[in-house]
């Protein structure tokens, strides 16, 4: 039986701010930040939408009447929870209004939880044939205004759903995994920006990608060239870039420049989002499947997800018949196309207009927000 994705669908906020005009803001050269950290644009997260509103706004994309009922089980991947013990997947279903008697849970292990749920659903699905389930990947990176992470923040939620005879992609056995205990990136209980040994995350990023591909290549005795592309975790988009150099040794000439071809259209919806943590493999992916034209059913598409601390995963997927209709490729331009820019100054004031942690009543202004979930504010220590 095949198992896999068979709906796909992305949000991200309103508002975004040009990379360009930030790094001048910054005394940094415009080319450090679009082409040596490769990001154009950064979405921009008002205190109107945290990780549970983003992720029902993508959700909400792919449940109707017909699979409203049908879904039972909800996994959500996210390192912005917003409770330390309720999941953020309660307040999901019932955003969503899925049905009551069925299984809701949040999943952390920093970027790679969606990953987590996508494969812990593929085995769902496998034991209940029947099975649809909600997988969703939300997250706000946040390093803090004047910090060397900062061009490398963003925000936003993928969702999909992954069921039997899958109409995009399936997902093939086996993976490979690496895990080790590592301090490269982390976030602190008392803390909403990340803490980040920049460069060590990087190298550690790249050591990762080796293992994982290495040992599912020992695994499976397949070799780059069976694939058609190789997308990536895009914490930033050269980082993947640099992964892919790392590794392009293993392959003839032709087809390393097919994989840098295909890599290009991976990174362009990330180029100009950002990082979106758990979901940002996900958004290569939308990327890949909308914007390249070399893509045909029955290809191999490989996948790596890294979360920091850390845990990665190297796996493949093939296309199916008909992917490309069950894209809806015009729905997902349009997340991008209808944003609008923030000024530097708008953007700083609304990186500092979170929610404070501990806040007990707080407003939050709902009127600018026009998506159909947004936080209206926190009473009574729970939020609206
Ligand atoms: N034109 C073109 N390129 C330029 C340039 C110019 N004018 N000026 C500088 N550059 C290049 C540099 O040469 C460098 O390229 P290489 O990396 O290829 O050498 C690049 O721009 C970045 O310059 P710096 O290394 O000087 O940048 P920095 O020290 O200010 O910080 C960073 C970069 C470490 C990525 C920092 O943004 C950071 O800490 N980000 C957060 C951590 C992160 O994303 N880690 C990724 C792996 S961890 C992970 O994947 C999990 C996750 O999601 C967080």
């Amino acid at each position: 039986m095949k198992v896999g994705i068979d709906r796909i669908r992305f949000y991200t906020p309103r508002w975004y701010v040009d990379m360009a005009k930030l790094a001048k803001a910054r005394h940094e050269e415009p080319g450090k930040y679009l082409i040596g950290i490769g990001q154009s644009k950064q979405a921009v997260i008002p205190n109107t939408q945290d990780a549970v509103t983003m992720a029902a706004n993508a959700a909400d994309q792919i449940i109707n009447d017909n699979n409203r009922d049908q879904i039972d089980l909800v996994l959500f991947g996210t390192e912005s929870g917003i409770d330390n013990s309720k999941s953020a997947a309660i307040y999901l279903q019932h955003l969503l209004q899925l049905r009551a008697d069925i299984q809701s849970v949040e999943l952390k292990q920093a970027c790679y939880a969606m990953t987590a749920g996508i494969q812990l659903a593929k085995d769902h699905v496998l034991a209940h044939p029947a099975s649809k389930v909600l997988v969703v990947g939300s997250d706000i990176a946040r390093y803090g205004l004047h910090t060397a992470g900062e061009p490398t923040q963003g925000g936003g939620a993928v969702a999909m759903i992954i069921s039997a005879d899958p109409k995009i992609l399936a997902i093939e056995e086996p993976s490979a995994h690496y895990t080790a205990d590592i301090m490269d990136f982390w976030r602190p209980l008392y803390a909403t920006e990340a803490v980040v040994d920049g460069k060590y995350s990087s190298q550690e990023y790249i050591d990762f990608f080796d293992r994982t591909l290495t040992e599912y290549q020992t695994k499976t005795k397949s070799s780059l060239a069976d694939l058609q592309a190789v997308i990536f975790h895009l914490p930033y988009t050269k980082m993947g870039l640099k992964a892919l150099k790392s590794v392009l040794n293993r392959t003839d000439e032709r087809h390393a420049n097919q994989l840098l071809r295909e890599f290009e259209y991976s990174r362009i919806f990330s180029r100009e989002v950002g990082n979106l943590y758990t979901g940002s493999l996900y958004l290569s992916l939308l990327s890949l499947l909308v914007n390249s034209e070399n893509l045909k059913s029955g290809q191999k598409i490989g996948l790596f997800s890294y979360g920091s601390g850390a845990e990665g995963e190297f796996y493949v997927a093939t296309l199916q018949t008909n992917f490309q209709t069950a894209i809806e490729s015009g729905s997902i331009k349009k997340v991008l196309e209808d944003r609008e820019e923030l000024s530097i100054s708008e953007y700083e004031t609304m990186f500092n207009s979170q929610m404070p942690l501990t806040n007990d009543n707080f407003v939050t202004n709902d009127k600018l927000d026009s998506a159909k979930f947004y936080l209206a504010g926190q009473k009574d220590q729970q939020r609206l």
